[in-house]
This record gives C-alpha cells, structure tokens and sequence, in this order.
C-alpha cells in the first residue's frame, strides 16, 4: 500500500457531487473485508454492530458538549460511566468520564495529577511521570501538551515493569506513577499490587492504563483466569483509564476515565468562567463533539450485558487458542505468551518485516511492532472462522514462500 506522497491541490467543488457518486467513490476507496479487519478492530459481532449503529445515527447530530446538563444526555452518559465502573471493585465513591479513546483518558489521568500535585506537592516545579518502559506513547504525547516529563523504567525478562526500578526513578518533581493493565507491547500486566504500594508510599497518584484490558479482564477473571489484579481492589490506585472502542465492543471514538473517588474528578475539570458566555465546563478535553459514541456505549453494554461480554470472552479465548496453535504449527513462526490481548508474533528464520509485507501484499492491512519486530493479532469476534482460516493459509503460504528462498521484500511494519 503507497502512502500519497504528493500534496493534495483541490478545491471545493464548483456544484456538488451527486450522493450516488458520492456513494460510488467512497465504496471504491473502501478497504475489503477480511482484509481490513485490523483496520477495524474491536468491532465485536455484526448484531452487536447493528446496535451500536442504531444508537450511533440516531444522536450523531445531537451535542455531547451538553452532556453535563441536558438530562436525557447526563443519565445516558452517567450510566454508561455506571456499568463500567461496576466492573472495578469501585469504591462507594468511585466515578468517571466519558472520552474520546485511550489518549484522551491517559492525558486526563495526567493532566488531574498535575492539578492534584499543585496541592499536594507544591514544591514540584517540573512534574514527571516514573512508568515502565511499555507505557504507551499516548503518555509521551499527553506529557508534551502538558510540560510534564515521562521517566520510563527497565522491564523483566516478559516484558512486565519493576517495582523496584520504579521506586528507584522516582525523584522530588515525580507526581504520577503509570503502569499498564496490559501494555499494548506485550500483552502482559505490570505487577500493579507493587507499583501502586511503591507510589503509595512515596505519596504519589497512581494510574493503571487499562485501555486493552479495561472491558475483558472483568470477564476473563469471571471465567477462572487468574490475573495479576490491576484495577480499585489494589489500595493506591487512583485512576484508571479503560477504552469502550476496544473490548468493550463499542462505536469509536469510546474510552472511560475512572477516579477511585468523586473527590479526585475534581482535579479533572476545568470550569471557565468566560466575561460574555458564563460558565463553560465540559465533560472532557473537547467542547463539541458527537454525541452518537455516548448512546452507541450505553446501547451495546446494555445489549451485551454480563452474560453478551461473558460469551464475547469466551468466542476470544477460543480464537486466542486457534491463532496460537496455527501460528506455532508454522515453520519458524513463534508466537508470543500473553496475559490479556492482543496477541504478538515473530519468526525466527526469516526476518518478520518480510512476512508483514507478505500479508500485505496479499491485501491484509496487520499492525506491528518495532522493537523488537512482531505481528500484531488484535482479535476480536467480527473475525469469523472462515476469516480467521484465511488469514492462517495466507501467513502458513507467505513464511513457506520466503522460508524456501522466495522473493522477500521487507515491509514497513509499524503500529499507528
Ligand atoms: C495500553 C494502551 N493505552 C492507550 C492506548 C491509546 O488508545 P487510543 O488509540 O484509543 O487513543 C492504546 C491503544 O492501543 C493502548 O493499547
């Protein structure tokens, strides 16, 4: 796939295209399914789909911006925050808000601690963040908009953070300590008990990034896996950020921002008092904003419900299992352990930009990682068997091909 290099000249149409041509373009410039599913992830199945749809079109055009004070939007988006927060272990007072996706929530988390330190650590004068080295890069760019500083720490030998490396970065101008609840790099949940009693400690907020595993590690647990345990239970953890556009199975853009109590949401809002308008107080970063994603969430988690979310679970751990299996059954193709999702592969024998490129080649748009290379299989359950039987005969096909000394180009392979 090209990326456009040139620049684009074109202006604003004379007299407007016709919607049947309109139509026509954007199915051409489409992406295929099965190819585009990674493109799509988290989409959940096409009934769950349809729900979020209905809920979707139907309030695309309605404000969000109103969500604090219009009483039919402030009871959908309150029980939205409601059934999330329930899955928790919430204290009495624990609530959240609704947001546009992981980057959003992180950057709230950080920019409450920086509030929150103006009163509790005035003498910081150039607040940082201790967080292990898999802290996702939504920190790094929250960290820019706010003057604030993102100290990354080592990992052990699967990819978790440290506690005692955290401890040992921690300095006078640290405010906030961050781990991941899983990290999207490995899949695998930072050891949240001993990072939060660290932060605690030194006095110090603490978030769990659980943009991943906020809406599947509730059931994966409800269904016997045993998991580090990463959300309120663990005293010290003062935020957490969860992400509905992902396995919550909602209509992007959808994320939750969760305070362990009513008290700290303060330090999240910024009220205005403007000369002309009065009082201007949103719900989150943006003023206007859609709000289809809002009744799309409270659609779909009241569809899904406990039991909808419990069987989604189960339809992943059986896809987690059929990947795994078939990718290990290939030649050189190992694929990594993980706690959560998504699920990472690598090869041995050849270099694994090639295999990336392969897929590409035959039409499948994968994520990756970097450093060091692998695949990326976010799966969720819009993959259906045959799909998943395809892209398995597609990998098996492509690694034979480049193991047997065929063309190999390498490809670009990268995340975002
Ligand atoms: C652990 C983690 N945090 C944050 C994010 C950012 O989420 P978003 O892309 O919705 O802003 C992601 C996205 O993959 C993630 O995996």
């Amino acid at each position: 796939m090209d990326k456009t290099e040139e620049k684009i000249v074109k202006p604003l149409p004379k007299s407007g295209m016709s919607f049947d041509a309109i139509k026509d373009h954007l199915d051409r410039i489409s992406m295929p399914e099965p190819y585009a599913h990674f493109a799509r992830a988290f989409r959940g199945p096409k009934d769950v789909q349809e729900v979020g749809k209905y809920a979707f079109e139907k309030f695309m055009s309605d404000n969000g911006f109103f969500s604090l004070y219009l009483p039919y939007m402030q009871t959908i988006e309150q029980e939205v925050i409601a059934m999330g927060v329930s899955l928790l272990h919430p204290t009495e007072n624990s609530t959240g808000n609704f947001t546009s996706g992981g980057t959003e929530s992180n950057f709230s988390a950080m920019h409450a601690a920086k509030e929150w330190a103006k009163i509790h650590k005035p003498k910081v004068k150039k607040p940082n963040i201790v967080a292990p080295f898999t802290i996702h890069p939504s920190f790094q760019k929250g960290a820019r908009y706010l003057d604030m500083e993102v100290i990354t720490t080592d990992l052990d030998e699967n990819g978790r953070g440290i506690a005692a490396n955290i401890a040992a970065a921690i300095n006078e101008d640290t405010v906030m300590v961050a781990a991941s609840a899983p990290s999207w790099h490995y899949a695998n949940i930072d050891p949240i008990p001993d990072i939060a009693a660290v932060a605690k400690d030194a006095g110090l907020w603490m978030h769990v990034d659980c943009c991943i595993g906020g809406y599947i590690s509730p059931f994966l647990e409800r269904l016997g896996q045993k998991l580090t345990p990463w959300d309120f239970r663990v005293p010290g953890v003062m935020s957490i950020s969860a992400d509905l556009h992902k396995f919550g199975y909602c209509q992007k853009p959808a994320s939750t921002i969760y305070w362990r109590d009513a008290a700290l949401q303060e330090y999240h809002y910024v009220s205005i008092d403007d000369p002309f308008l009065g009082p201007y107080k949103m719900a989150g970063f943006s003023g206007s904003r859609s709000a289809g994603p809002i009744f799309a969430a409270w659609a779909v988690l009241n569809y899904l419900g406990e039991e909808g979310y419990l069987n989604l679970t189960r339809r992943v751990l059986k896809m987690k299992e059929k990947f795994t299996k078939a990718v290990n059954d290939i030649e050189g193709l190992v694929m990594w352990k993980v706690d959560v999702m998504p699920l990472h592969f690598h090869s041995s024998k050849a270099p694994t930009s090639a295999i990336y490129q392969g897929l590409l080649d035959k039409g499948w748009l994968m994520l990756g990682l970097v450093h060091p290379e692998a695949i990326t299989l976010p799966i969720d359950p819009a993959l259906t068997d045959e799909d998943a039987d395809k892209l398995i005969a597609d990998l098996r096909e492509v690694t034979e091909t480049i193991l047997k000394g065929g063309k190999a180009k390498s490809g670009d392979i990268r995340y975002g």
